[in-house]
């Protein structure tokens, strides 16, 4: 099965990646499960893609909490039947040097970047098994595959989650249950994310940079596109997306 029909879910659907990832994937025929925690920007996604003739729900998901993991997976087969990918887009990134002692916010990242796609991988991993097929796609990030200062924590939640896609990928081809994983690693790309920061310092400097060489969030959704659109016994699982000016 290719894109047209699949059922797909995906977190932070309300903004920037997760969003453009959805317009797209639903204007290619698939029928998308939206999460996230602010209802009036998901039921906005949701209205433009039904607009185009595409189909989407929507349920309100804080992916710190296993229980709305679990709902959004069972909204996906009352609505839709199954489950044929499970996208873990939800973050945040409060970058600060660690000397600054944002621990509040280090907690945050975990429980939202690490713990969060954890609940998702726990909520779909028994209808994955199941069914013996399904991918986990999970948005790590360039902080995931190499270290910047400021994303101490904020990498470390990318760099486990780029293991945990691995090693889901190895322990499912050993067992026999045909689950793709995918880490995508993108680089400076223009969303909500620096939002999140609130150390004036690397706030600024990352406003410069991203207006520098910042790419729009579609070319992140079009590599998605592409992962999914493989041959069921085809793996493609790590992508950098750099945009073309970014060091
Ligand atoms: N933009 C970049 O340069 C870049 C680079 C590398 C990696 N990434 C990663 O890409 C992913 C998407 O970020 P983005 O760049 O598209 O930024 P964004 O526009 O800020 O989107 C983040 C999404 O995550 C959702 N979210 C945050 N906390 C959540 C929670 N507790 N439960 C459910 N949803 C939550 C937000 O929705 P609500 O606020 O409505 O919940 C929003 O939909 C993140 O994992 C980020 O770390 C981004």
């Amino acid at each position: 099965m290719t894109i047209k029909d699949k059922v797909i879910i995906i977190t932070g659907a309300s903004s920037g990646i997760g969003a453009a990832s959805a317009q797209l994937l639903a204007a290619n025929g698939a029928r998308v499960v939206l999460g996230a925690r602010r209802a009036d920007r998901l039921q906005a996604v949701v209205d433009t893609i039904e607009a185009a003739g595409g189909q989407a729900v929507y349920r309100v998901t804080d992916v710190t909490k296993a229980a709305d993991l679990q709902a959004l997976v069972a909204l996906a087969k009352t609505e839709f039947g199954r489950v044929d990918v499970l996208f873990n887009n939800a973050g945040i990134m409060p970058t600060s040097p660690i000397s600054a002692l944002h621990t509040t916010e280090w907690q945050q990242m975990i429980d939202i970047n690490l713990t969060g796609v954890l609940n998702g991988v726990a909520a779909i991993m028994p209808e994955f098994t199941a069914q013996k097929s399904g991918q986990i796609i999970t948005t790590s990030s360039v902080a995931g595959i190499k270290s910047f200062s400021g994303a101490g924590v904020y990498g470390a939640t990318k760099f486990a989650v780029r293991n945990l896609m691995e090693v889901i990928r190895m322990e499912s081809a050993e067992e026999g249950t045909n689950i793709r994983t995918v880490s995508l690693y993108p680089a400076a790309i223009n969303t909500e994310l620096l939002t999140t920061i609130t150390d004036q310092t690397a706030k600024q400097n990352m406003t410069d940079f991203y207006a520098a060489v910042g790419i729009t969030p579609d070319a992140v959704a079009r590599v998605v596109n592409f992962a999914i659109d493989q041959p069921e016994d085809v793996n493609v699982n790590e992508f950098t997306i750099y945009p073309t000016k970014q060091v």
